[in-house]
């Protein structure tokens, strides 16, 4: 996510300076370029020596080099940063920012970044707390700066309160989110309606309601910074625009906001319907002042169309449609009965019972219901408000991007042609789109990856299977399933495929929500489900070489194992930790240790001499294959533990019964041996076929 980034990190003097340093390294980590500006009094605390050796480059602090008299660009670095972060920022730092008091390279740099600024505070509670400090944050938030709020816990004075700076993985991660949240909508087009409408009974007075704009203006200013084009449609409100593509078309009646809506959707991904549109209006608008009479006075009212339900019903495929609703009773079963009615993707319930909810407040408090739920959410501001919703329409819109396209327009001819199926028939109840989405991801990960340097034609990719069976699953991403892995390749002149690799991982353990990239460092890694398979995908590549010549996939089989070994500390998804021989890590441990030696050779016999004679000559094939019995039976002996020869046995065992169908009793009677002595569960099909009489001697 931050690879190529570049980073302005800026200093200023705090005791939390040294966390610096371990900031500049997971950045650098992360593939990012940093580049570090100090204040003069940060340099008290940690040395630009230190964080020049980790950034790779020379740490600016001054607005001239001493030595060559050469100025340092603050111009520059705002055009050249794609981020800058102020990490720990003092509170006099974040006076002199609030302030624009340019008097040192930080400040001045600050004020020239034309890139998103992350500010994360770090001072002791009473100074964090101050008005001061406060107003001047709010300067900054309200300026478009990201603060990272500080942690809560002991401070360098010793006191205990607000006022840490936030720990420096935290720090990444806002920024990774910021700049995944980024991409969300990336080329999208969303329809907003927002605010009232007003509509006229003279030429001064409306029938009106209470809403201020503010929920509206908010997803569209979400909508925009998730890099889509947004057209707004807003009744009378008195909102500034949000920054970004965003087209503002002002109406006044519910009529206006009609025709400007339904001109645009045909253009759009989706529509977030969020006014508060009038019902009704009067069935005639009197061209003059309706005079004072001092008698009663009856308007008659005429229903104004329903924009939701007109875009329901002009909804295509592939367009999603949000709708809210502000109710004061039975909330959830009205909100439900819109959603029906009006054809929507999802609906959000406000509740006017709800404190803080609802018109002119700046929080507000939601439910989304779709078909699949209800996902409740605390109180928040209406920026997070609207990020969740955006979160959640983005999931929508991804799930079908990813599901339109052609499975052919992702394969490119890399190594692997893997077939993906995920069943979910075992979870209950559960949004089925999200593990569409996952098959389809795990789908593209294998196959449009590069694994190799070599170069595979399309009809040399290695086939192979990766079936999960989800055990469990919660809508906060959290899943665990079990995994069947197999390779297979085909068998010289014939038409048949035998089985090279097979394996079955029982628990694998792994979050992912549908628009998680699917991204891995072989070096950094930091998902366990893209590291599970890559494992496989690297044991299949080298499983298959090793077919192709003695010791040919060591290269892939090693990188396997390293991925297995640098696993370790992605959670307790059963890599080494679990010292059990059915751990999905001894498979290869005792293959490559030299321990399963006999194996290795028997790989390249097998399928090779052996399968590939077989085709040409039935009774000179299976001799060979014999021989690998032999070489299995060797290795069992030298490490009957290990689990390898009774995967072997498994996998191979149809074939096995099958290339010794036609043999004599007494080769029958040889292989039976030696299979079930390794697995004696399949005696049973073994004894069967000795039993029979033999066809050809
Ligand atoms: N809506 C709309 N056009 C209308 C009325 C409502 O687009 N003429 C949209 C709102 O923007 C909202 C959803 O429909 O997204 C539900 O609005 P609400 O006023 O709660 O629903 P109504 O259908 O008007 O039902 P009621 O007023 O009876 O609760």
């Amino acid at each position: 996510m931050l690879k190529g980034k570049n980073i302005v990190l800026g200093i200023t003097g705090s005791i939390a300076a040294y966390k610096a340093a371990i900031l500049v390294r997971l950045l650098v980590k992360e593939g990012a370029q940093v580049q570090v500006v100090m204040t003069p009094s940060s340099k008290e605390f940690i040395t630009p020596l230190t964080l020049s050796t980790l950034s790779g480059r020379p740490v600016l602090c001054d607005f001239f080099n001493s030595n060559s008299g050469e100025w340092n660009s603050h111009v520059e670095l705002g055009l050249w940063a794609d981020a800058m972060i102020v990490a720990p920022a003092t509170a006099s730092t974040l006076g002199k920012m609030a302030g624009g008091i340019a008097d040192n390279m930080l400040v001045t740099t600050y004020l020239s970044m034309k890139a998103p600024v992350f500010i994360a505070p770090a001072m002791d509670l009473d100074m964090f707390a101050h008005p001061s400090t406060q107003h001047n944050l709010e300067v900054l938030a309200g300026y478009g700066n990201h603060i990272i709020e500080p942690g809560t816990g002991e401070l360098a004075s010793h006191l205990s309160g607000k006022g840490r700076m936030e720990e420096p993985e935290n720090i990444v991660q806002a920024l990774k989110d910021f700049f995944l949240g980024k991409s969300l909508l990336k080329g999208k087009k969303v329809l907003i309606t927002a605010g009232p409408t007003y509509e006229k009974i003279d030429p001064v007075r409306f029938i009106g309601n209470y809403s201020s704009g503010k929920m509206g203006f908010a997803l569209a200013a979400e909508c925009a910074a998730c890099g889509a084009d947004v057209v707004l449609v807003s009744g009378p409100v008195s909102q500034p625009t949000p920054s970004g593509a965003v087209e503002r078309i002002d109406v006044e009646s519910a009529a206006q906001m009609h025709d400007a809506a339904v001109k645009a959707f045909p253009a759009c991904d989706a529509a977030i319907l969020c006014a508060a549109v009038a019902d009704y209006r009067p069935a005639t608008c009197a061209d003059k002042k309706i005079k004072r009479t001092g008698e009663g006075m009856v308007i008659e009212l005429e229903p104004n169309k329903d924009i939701a339900a007109e875009l329901g019903k002009a909804k295509r495929d592939g367009q999603r449609l949000v709708g809210f609703a502000l109710e004061t009773n039975d909330g959830e079963l009205n909100a439900r009965e819109k959603l029906a009615k009006k054809n929507l993707d999802f609906i959000v319930l406000n509740s006017l019972a709800d404190k803080g909810a609802g018109f002119a407040h700046d929080t507000n408090k939601v439910t989304i219901i779709d078909k699949e739920g209800v996902a409740e959410y605390p109180l928040k501001s209406k920026r997070d408000v609207a990020r969740d919703i955006v979160a959640h329409l983005s999931k929508l819109l991804l799930a079908l991007l990813i599901l339109v396209l052609p499975l052919d327009t992702f394969a490119v001819g890399e190594e692997l042609n893997a077939k993906v199926s995920l069943n979910s028939s075992k979870v209950q109840g559960a949004n089925t789109e999200v593990f569409k989405v996952l098959e389809e991801a795990i789908t593209q990960f294998l196959n449009d990856r590069k694994w190799t340097a070599n170069t595979y034609e399309d009809y040399e990719r290695i086939d192979c299977n990766f079936n999960f069976v989800v055990d469990q699953y919660s809508p906060d991403g959290s899943f665990t399933t079990s995994l069947i892995v197999q390779g297979t390749r085909p068998v010289y002149g014939s038409n048949y495929s035998t089985t090279v690799f097979k394996y079955e991982d029982k628990a694998i353990t792994f979050t992912y929500q549908p628009y998680d990239r699917m991204e891995f460092n072989e070096d950094n890694l930091d998902n366990n489900l893209t590291a599970v398979l890559a494992y496989y995908a690297y044991l299949i590549i080298g499983f298959d070489m090793d077919t192709m010549g003695d010791l040919g996939g060591n290269e892939w089989l090693n990188k396997a194992q390293s991925i297995a070994n640098n696993a370790q500390t992605l959670g307790d998804a059963g890599w080494r930790a679990m010292s059990s021989e059915n751990n999905r890590y001894s498979i290869i441990d005792d293959y490559m240790n030299g321990a399963l030696e006999p194996v290795r050779k028997l790989m390249y016999k097998y399928h090779r001499l052996g399968l590939d004679t077989m085709y040409k000559n039935v009774t000179a094939g299976r001799k060979v294959i014999t021989e690998c019995l032999t070489m299995l039976n060797k290795a069992y002996e030298d490490r009957a533990m290990a689990y390898f020869p009774r995967l072997f046995v498994e996998y191979k065992n149809d074939e096995l019964l099958n290339i010794y169908s036609n043999s004599s009793t007494k080769e029958r009677q040889d292989a039976e041996k030696i299979i079930t002595r390794i697995d004696p569960s399949l005696s049973a099909k073994w004894e069967e076929l000795v039993s029979k009489p033999a066809e050809q001697l």
